[in-house]
């Protein structure tokens, strides 16, 4: 590496259940992106317990940074600048990462950007090999949010629709739950849904006006419906019951992409956050930009990538940043 001309950003995330630290050069390249995941940890109580999340984050903070360190083979002395989510999340588990950022960024006299969670997620399409250019329409499903955004330009966005109630990461990990499977469930539902026929049972998905979404009424269908094939039944069914209500999600997420589409004309669509790693969301899209899987669930390349297009905030002036846990 060695030019200093060359602007390098530490991204560090640590906004939910996973401990995440980047190296990502000016230009987008990524240079290293390593997550530490705690699900394992979380998934005895069948989600992520808060204080559990703060306190892992506190013991994996600097070994993740010191990694990324590494297999991007530079040192901290060549950082140019720091980048670090602020929120939205648990706001025990931000701080970790926010103190973190503070304190490395502060003793070594290098600026800060702080970065909102879900700029971070759209940011992930910046990334290179070949990154996508505004604008576009992004469908941003997390296990916390479900938006539609309308992106002109870098680090700006409309937002077009929301969910009522669940997000549809939300709607995958408790339908997961109710199903018997692991923590967390997008993945399990996807995995198991493989081997199952998605016209098997049909679920209703709630239309609900304008571009919102609505999917608490899903889980509440696939739960009568368990309850109706009893025990055994269901698994036997269980395959069946994934492939059906994770076709039920997909189709609720494309059918409102599309419309927004019609709605502004944008024509060009993309998929972020955790449930873009989606299999059967990403065949039934398949002319959107979706970015590589590692970058569709929480990471801190997708966090050093939106500080790119923000000026960052001097040496010390960020430190009273604040964390935030939901969106203004
Ligand atoms: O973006 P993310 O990692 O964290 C948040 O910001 O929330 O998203 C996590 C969500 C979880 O609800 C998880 O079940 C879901 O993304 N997810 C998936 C898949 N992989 C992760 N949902 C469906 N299919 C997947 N393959
Ligand atoms: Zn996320």
């Amino acid at each position: 590496m060695g030019s200093p001309t060359v602007v390098v950003i530490l991204g560090i995330e640590t906004s939910c259940d996973e401990t995440a630290a980047a190296i990502v050069r000016h230009d987008g390249e990524v240079l290293s992106s390593v997550v530490s995941s705690q699900a394992a940890l979380h998934a005895r109580y069948g989600g992520v317990v808060p204080e559990i999340a703060s306190r892992r984050h506190l013991e994996l903070v600097t070994p993740v940074v010191r990694q990324a360190l590494e297999e991007a083979q530079t040192t901290f002395g060549e950082i140019s600048r720091l980048a670090v989510t602020q929120g939205p999340g648990l706001v025990g588990a931000l701080l970790v990462g926010l103190s973190a950022a503070k304190g490395m960024a502060w003793a070594s006299r290098k600026p800060l950007t702080p970065v909102d969670h879900l700029e971070g997620h759209v940011a992930s399409l910046y990334l290179g090999p070949e990154p996508l250019e505004p604008p576009f329409l992004c469908l941003l499903a997390s296990g916390g949010h479900t938006l539609l955004l309308s992106i002109r330009e870098h680090g700006r966005s409309e937002r077009l629709g929301t969910t009522l109630d669940d997000a549809a990461g939300e709607a995958f990990d408790k339908g997961a739950r109710l199903l018997g499977l692991g923590y967390p469930g997008g993945s399990e539902i996807d995995r198991l849904g493989r081997e199952g026929d998605r016209d098997a049972f049909l679920f209703p998905v709630a239309r609900v006006p304008g571009l919102d979404f609505s999917f608490s009424g899903l889980k509440t269908a696939l739960l009568y419906k368990i309850r109706e094939l009893g025990e055994g039944e269901m698994e036997r069914r269980r395959p069946d019951l994934a492939a059906s209500y994770q076709h039920a999600i997909v189709r609720a997420l494309t059918a409102r992409l599309h419309e927004a589409a019609e709605r502004t004309g944008l024509e060009r669509l993309a998929v972020v956050g955790g449930v873009s790693a989606n299999s059967a969301l990403r065949a039934a899209l398949s002319s959107a930009r979706f970015a590589p899987l590692h970058l569709c669930t929480d990471n801190a390349a997708m966090i050093a990538s939106a500080a790119r297009y923000v000026e960052p905030l001097p040496y010390p002036s960020y430190l009273g940043l604040d964390a935030y846990a939901s969106v203004a």
